[in-house]
């Protein structure tokens, strides 16, 4: 595709993946993961591994949306990292 010329080993731009978090995950989860709207879970306490939480990004899970007709394979995977870099050390 000629709109990104982004290859697949370079990390996302820090913050557009942070803008893409605030919109397509804030609404439930909070802009610290910790929000909880909607029964959603409190990613600042997670300890899921990070294989699931991809899963679960593309996939959703209960009223947790499905993302991968939203997000490419690569923003999720930097999305899923971000979610972890929410949790408390
Ligand atoms: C409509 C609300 C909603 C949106 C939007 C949403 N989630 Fe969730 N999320 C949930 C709910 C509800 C759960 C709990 C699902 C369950 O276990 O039944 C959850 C669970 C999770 C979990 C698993 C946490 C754990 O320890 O089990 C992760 C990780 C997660 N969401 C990340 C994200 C990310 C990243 C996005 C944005 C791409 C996102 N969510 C968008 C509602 C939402």
């Amino acid at each position: 595709m000629a709109v990104s010329a982004t290859k697949i080993d370079d990390p996302l731009d820090p913050a557009l993946v942070k803008s893409l978090y605030t919109a397509k995950c804030g609404i439930c989860h909070g802009t610290d993961g910790a929000m909880n709207y909607a029964g959603a879970k409190d990613l600042s306490i997670s300890n899921l591994p990070k294989a699931e939480v991809v899963g679960q990004i593309t996939y959703g899970k209960g009223t947790m949306p499905p993302m991968k007709a939203q997000l490419t394979a690569e923003q999720i995977e930097a999305v899923a990292d971000y979610c972890i870099s929410l949790r408390k050390k």
